[in-house]
């Protein structure tokens, strides 16, 4: 194992046992000691760049009501073929969507400049969770799309420039749970995945800020209230049964 392996493994645990707060002070401490002591520069470094990942999970949590049910995570545990297959047709459901939004806004630069790169890390997420699936033996397949888009899209305004800015809206929340499921898998993943659901958590948030900003940019009034409306539609989502499990299904119904 090498030492980034070993804090890796270390930080996993960490996350796993500890609230962030004391993995965040447990970090720092470990990362002032190895510079005291003299000890290998990888390990520092790989320990900031956890705090620098950790750092924006808060974020994230203050946005949606609920964290996953414990439920959730017990049933993609039980799934992993399902939980990468649907994870691969996500990251290609975003990359769609940020497309369709460069096409509907032709005029719009940012929007135009911010999905462009969405839309290629989307695809290039794609090809990384399709090539571990591969290695596993996981065939890609088709299945069918939870009700999750569906139940927040229903509410979207029809006429613009509403449509916009609640099509933006639903966009950071979507990105916003994908990382909040990302983060709680990590302590029960191994080492190959959970390396690379972290990895994924860092442009996940930055998608979310992306949305929320350009939804607040072309809205000629405060955001707020929507964005209250659709977190409150997204917890419902989350805690609304569903019978297939899929990447943002609600609890599994019993
Ligand atoms: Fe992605
Ligand atoms: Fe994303």
């Amino acid at each position: 194992m090498t030492t980034a392996d070993a804090g890796l493994e270390g930080c996993r645990y960490y996350w796993y046992a500890f609230s962030l707060t004391d993995i965040r002070a447990e970090i720092l401490t470990r990362v002032s000691m190895l510079q005291v002591t003299g000890g290998c520069i990888l390990s520092p470094l790989f320990y900031i760049g956890c705090l620098v990942v950790l750092d924006m999970i808060p974020e994230i949590e203050a946005f949606l009501l609920c964290e996953t049910p414990p439920a959730w995570i017990e049933q993609a545990l039980q799934h992993p073929e399902e939980l990468l297959i649907d994870h691969a047709n996500c990251e290609k459901k975003a990359a769609g969507t940020a497309l369709t939004l460069m096409f509907r806004y032709a005029e719009k630069e940012d929007l135009q400049q911010k999905m462009s790169r969405l839309a290629r890390e989307e695809l290039r997420h794609f090809e990384q969770v399709t090539a571990i699936m591969k290695k596993r033996g996981i065939k890609y397949r088709q299945l069918s799309a939870s009700e999750y888009a569906k139940r927040l899209h229903q509410h979207a305004r029809i006429q613009e420039p509403g449509r916009l800015i609640d099509t933006l809206i639903i966009g950071a929340f979507i990105e916003a749970r994908s990382c909040e499921r990302f983060y709680r898998l990590l302590p029960h993943l191994d080492e190959e995945l959970g390396k690379f659901y972290q990895s994924l958590l860092k442009s996940e948030a930055r998608h979310f800020e992306d949305y929320l900003k350009l939804a607040q940019q072309y809205s000629k009034e405060p955001i707020e209230e929507r964005v209250a409306f659709f977190a409150e539609q997204e917890r419902q989502a989350i805690f609304t049964a569903d019978a297939t499990f899929r990447f943002h299904s609600g609890v599994p119904a019993l």
